[in-house]
């Protein structure tokens, strides 16, 4: 058992200023990979560091498997972790580096090479255990540093943003590999990143943080699908969510000259403005008009290879929306837009609150 739990977590590193961490509670359940994700200074890495004990809080607690640890140093709370600065030794060679923490703990010979050589497997390393890190690329050499950190067997594994160093085709790949090799150790993981995509494709749930605090926990897809807060929507996804203001009168949504039906629970909104956000791959896109669907001008056409992402303009709001790949557009042209109703998110424009049914 080794669910780490934080509760009300504060710390503010000077007297007197902004909290890097603004009161967190959150679960990570056993075996489950969770991936706190958010813009850059939201206090992700303070919190990770909160949990391995290498930052104190100021109030708050962590516990691992059920225990207080709150007040244990680092190395006894029985966990592993891998930063961005991967820090591998540049004059031991790859079996040491992996087996650090074996050495550290005194592990027998045998069993050294044997727990190594089956990090070195899951990955994909042990073509390389005899060459020093200045003879690798930068992602054998993040692969070394995340089998170091899994070859200790420890109960918890904590990493910040490990795949940062990598370009963006490694990073992907390596992305795949992280996730088959966590998810057949089944360790217990909290992992951060600011790269949306990778927090998607990662966790089992997901952490979106804002301004030290959590801004919405849960599945990717749940949160992707029903973001709690139009920042959410706005940070997950490629393109992020579109937002567009809409009055409520009558039971209809008013977007410009276009009136659309509101849905029921905004009646008591009648009379104002309430913020709409949309993904793009729920808006349809028509070439000639159909009747009931919106005009919109072409503003940007961008082929991303599998589809067409378009930039047009509609009642003064920039949309991305996205058509098929040989939809036929250019810029300046007239396309005619639809949504469901169902695929609408409602937002209120001073708090950033969704407006739930
Ligand atoms: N050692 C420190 N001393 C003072 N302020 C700090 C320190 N470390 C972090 N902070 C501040 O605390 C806030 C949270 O920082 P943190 O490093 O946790 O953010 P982050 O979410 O990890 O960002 P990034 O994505 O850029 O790594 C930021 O405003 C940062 O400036
Ligand atoms: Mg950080």
């Amino acid at each position: 058992m080794s669910a780490v739990t934080v509760e009300n977590l504060v710390k503010t590193y000077a007297a007197g200023g902004r909290r890097a961490t603004d009161d967190v509670s959150l679960e990570v359940a056993d075996g489950e990979f969770l991936v706190l994700v958010g813009p850059s200074g939201c206090g992700k890495t303070t919190l990770l560091r909160m949990v391995a004990g290498l930052e104190t809080p100021d109030s708050g607690t962590v516990r691992i498997g059920g225990r207080d640890v709150t007040d244990l140093p680092a190395r006894q709370r029985g966990l592993s972790m891998v930063f961005q600065s991967y820090a591998i030794f540049p004059h031991m060679r790859v079996r040491q580096n992996i087996g650090f923490g074996l050495t550290m703990r005194k592990v027998p010979k045998d069993e050294f090479d044997r727990r190594v050589r089956r990090a070195a497997e899951l990955l994909q390393l042990s073509d390389y255990l005899d060459r020093y890190p200045a003879q690798l690329s930068g992602g054998q050499r993040q692969r070394v540093a995340v089998a170091r950190a899994i070859v200790v067997d420890a109960a918890v594994l904590l990493m910040d943003e490990p795949l940062s160093n990598l370009d963006a085709l490694l990073r992907l790949q390596f992305r795949a590999e992280l996730k088959r090799i966590v998810g057949q150790l089944g360790t217990t993981t909290l992992y951060v990143t600011h790269d949306q995509a990778e927090a998607m494709s990662l966790g089992d749930r997901v952490a979106v943080m804002r301004d030290g605090k959590v801004a919405q926990i849960g599945p990717p897809l749940d949160v992707y699908d029903r973001p709690a807060y139009r920042f959410v929507g706005g940070f997950l996804g490629s393109p992020p969510m579109n937002f567009l203001t809409a009055r409520v009168r009558d039971g209809a949504l008013a977007i410009g000259d276009t009136a659309l039906p509101a849905p029921a629970h905004l009646s008591t909104w009648d009379g104002r403005e309430v913020v709409v956000g949309v993904r793009a791959e729920n808006v349809q896109v028509a070439k000639d008009a159909v009747a009931g669907w919106v005009p919109a001008r072409v503003e940007v056409v961008e082929p991303t290879g599998a589809a067409l992402l378009l930039t047009v303009c509609l009642a003064g709001h920039q949309l991305k929306v996205q058509a098929p790949a040989t939809f036929p557009a250019a810029a300046d042209d007239e396309v005619h837009l639809r949504a469901e109703v169902e695929a609408l998110r409602f937002y209120d424009p001073e708090s950033g609150l969704a407006l739930m049914p």
